[in-house]
């Protein structure tokens, strides 16, 4: 998965990424198209969702431990896709035996949405958020809003052919649903009892939406909590066991935990390391050590009412990642070794997988990496980000703002 909402990432960069994924045998690209603090797809209808969700003021670049505040970079970031790019990036990754899973965070992670659109939410002032983390503003529940979720679903599923569609519903804060008469009054009508409920509500609409267009719904596993639809494959990022938790409530499951695959930790505790936002690092080692089928779920496999795991996934979330250079640098060799996780066989017992005969491989790989141009982090020393600060201006993402 690549994080293209937090930074707004180039088409060309998105290509070369396909590429590393067909190089590694790795054959679906997620893209993370609309979250708080941009959105990045154009939907018929809804012109202010790219002229103003997808444009952020500031961005949050760290924080000063001194003077107990964050440090902004005052610089407007933003960009979106046209309908011809994302045709282009699905085309050119189709040719390369790659699906791209297109996802719409909904209902929360969805202030880029409702600053575009205030009606959306639930009162209060919304804007397209310059902080991290979780904002409490999510989506009505309003007619209209569901006119929107529909329009914006027919306009995802008509340029993404993928069989998957991935809905969000990860970190929902449910004060304002528990707040607002409007929605109280409709979970009343629904003979709802609560809100996490009406999540389940809600994304029981998603899952009918793509349904109908012979499309099944990926979402977080937070939506197990508020029943989805039994149909809806789970995305499990706080933990394995949040996975196999799933999958043994009979849910097909995209293992992608955060403890092993979320690129955005740190890749060592040397402090020559860039800023990230979660402080525990995720050395190459432990992505390497990851089991898409752990070892309880495999006892259970075959029960009947058990849910398949349908692959594993890594991901790029890219709120510390603002070019290029640095993307591929929290990327490779990680990516490198999660391919090796997932293409071999367990690490014990009886598996044929192993991490020094990884890595001597490792060096060798390397050679195609810098041919193909890669910023890869070194591997074999304890250099950190020097890679990084070699690299050229020209090949850094321009922060420009809207024009
Ligand atoms: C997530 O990291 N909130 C899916």
């Amino acid at each position: 998965m690549l994080d293209v909402a937090r930074h707004f990432f180039p088409v060309e960069f998105v290509l070369r990424m396909i590429d590393q994924l067909a190089a590694h045998k790795l054959n679906v690209l997620h893209l993370h198209l609309t979250d708080d603090q941009g959105w990045r797809i154009p939907i018929p209808g809804y012109p202010r969702l790219t002229e103003v969700g997808a444009w952020r003021p500031e961005t949050i670049v760290g924080f000063d431990h001194e003077e107990d505040e964050y440090e902004r970079d005052g610089e407007p970031h933003g960009g979106a896709y046209t309908r011809a790019e994302l045709e282009d990036i699905v085309a050119y990754a189709a040719a390369r035996h790659i699906d791209v899973l297109p996802e719409v965070d909904f209902p929360g992670h969805a202030s880029a949405a409702i600053a575009a659109y205030p009606k959306l939410g639930n009162g209060g002032r919304s804007e397209v958020r310059t902080r991290w983390g979780i904002s409490t503003h999510i989506l009505n529940l309003e007619e209209a809003t569901l006119r929107f979720v529909q329009a914006v679903f027919d306009e995802v599923t008509s340029i993404f052919p993928s069989a998957y569609v991935h809905g969000g519903g990860d970190e929902v804060p449910k004060r304002e649903w528990r707040e607002s008469a409007k929605v109280q009054r409709k979970r009343v009508e629904l003979g709802i009892d609560n809100e996490e409920e009406l999540q389940g509500w809600f994304t029981a609409q998603v899952d009918r939406m793509l349904r109908e267009k012979q499309r099944r719904l990926v979402a977080w596993d937070e939506v197990v909590t508020g029943g989805a639809p039994r149909d809806t494959v789970v995305m499990a990022w706080r933990s394995t066991g949040y996975g196999v938790d799933a999958a043994l409530r009979g849910y097909d499951v995209i293992m992608s935990p955060s403890e092993y695959l979320y690129l955005d930790h740190r890749q060592s505790t040397n402090p020559d390391e860039p800023v990230t936002f979660p402080a525990s690092p995720l050395p190459l080692a432990r992505v390497f050590e990851f089991e898409p089928v752990p070892e309880g779920l495999r006892e259970a496999y075959g029960r009947p009412g058990c849910g398949r795991v349908l692959g594993g996934q890594v991901h790029l979330w890219s709120e510390y990642v603002p070019t290029v250079a640095h993307a591929e640098y929290m990327t490779f060799p990680r990516l490198c070794a999660f391919a090796e996780a997932v293409w071999r066989q367990p690490l014990a017992p009886g598996g044929t997988r192993s991490f020094p005969e990884f890595h001597r491989r490792l060096s060798h790989h390397a050679t195609r990496l810098q041919a193909a141009g890669i910023r890869y982090r070194r591997f074999d020393t304890s250099s950190a980000f020097l890679e990084l600060e070699q690299v050229p201006p020209e090949r850094r993402l321009a922060l420009a703002g809207p024009s």
